[in-house]
């Protein structure tokens, strides 16, 4: 069984083919995700609301990070697994160093950071040092109270404009993975086909080279809001691994999201 590497999911972008990915916390459902078949592990720091009930992201801590990355690299025989730096843990190149370094020595094969081209240097300094990075555009969570709220990013042609660029200094920078949150459909469209390398979408329409959602959104597990771009694998299928197989076969035939998971 060989693992996935950035190598194989640049490949899959240059084939078409497409990339699955989900948040995972614990070895348990790491263990699930990665036997149906899911290319990316993500260790969200959506932890913050999905397993510790908060309103936003902003009290993850660096230690809780490393916690749940070593928890889900247990649970992973195959899969990319890529850490989330919590907010305010990549303040500086040096902090987001000393900081990813941990992130890596709990296993993690990637980090991904929240932001636009403020972070190329840092990005360069991780990639030097034998860090890959996933860059993180659109709705960036961690920015919620910037934004005044969870609201689509890039809407607005001068928003639409900055973005791409961003995505396209950020990939000059050396990121090896990028995720769009919660993007028109033709902005995403756009950056994806700019970039060499993947884009993973969540609310970003099928454009994308792959999907990533939060493992609660895909089992129907809600706080009571469902947005608009999440699917609920397991009422059509009754069964966890199920589930996960369904997410994975929608998303490598593009089917999923569909028209109605999207925003324009
Ligand atoms: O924290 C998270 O789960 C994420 C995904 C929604 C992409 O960043």
């Amino acid at each position: 069984m060989s693992k996935i590497t950035t190598g194989s999911l640049l490949k899959m972008k240059q084939d078409g083919q497409k990339i699955t990915a989900i948040t995972a916390y614990d070895a348990s459902f790491a263990k699930l995700f990665d036997d149906e078949g899911a290319q990316v592990l993500l260790i969200g720091d959506s932890l913050g609301m999905v397993l510790q009930g908060g309103e936003d992201t902003l009290g993850v801590n660096m230690d809780e990070m490393v916690y749940h990355t070593r928890c889900v690299v247990r649970g992973t025989a195959k899969a990319l697994v890529v850490s989330d730096m919590p907010f305010m843990s990549y303040a500086t190149p040096e902090q987001t160093y000393q900081n990813a370094a941990r992130l890596m020595a709990a296993g993690a094969r990637m980090v991904k950071m929240e932001g636009g081209d403020w972070l190329c240097d840092s990005i360069r300094h991780l990639t030097r040092n034998g860090v890959p990075v996933c860059g993180h555009l659109g709705l960036t969570p961690q920015s919620v109270h910037v934004f005044g709220g969870f609201k689509v990013q890039g809407r607005d042609e001068f928003h639409a404009q900055e973005m791409y660029r961003q995505a396209l200094e950020l990939q000059a920078a050396g990121i090896q993975l990028l995720v769009l949150e919660c993007v028109p459909v033709a902005l995403a469209e756009r950056i994806t086909k700019a970039l060499r390398i993947p884009v993973i979408g969540i609310g970003a329409g099928p454009a994308t080279d792959g999907q990533i959602l939060v493992m609660h959104d895909a089992f129907g597990i809600t706080s009571g809001y469902v947005p608009k771009f999440t699917k609920n694998f397991l009422a059509e299928t009754g069964d966890m691994h199920a589930a996960i197989r369904l997410y994975v076969k929608e998303v490598s035939e593009g089917t999923f999201p569909g028209p109605e998971h999207c925003f324009n």
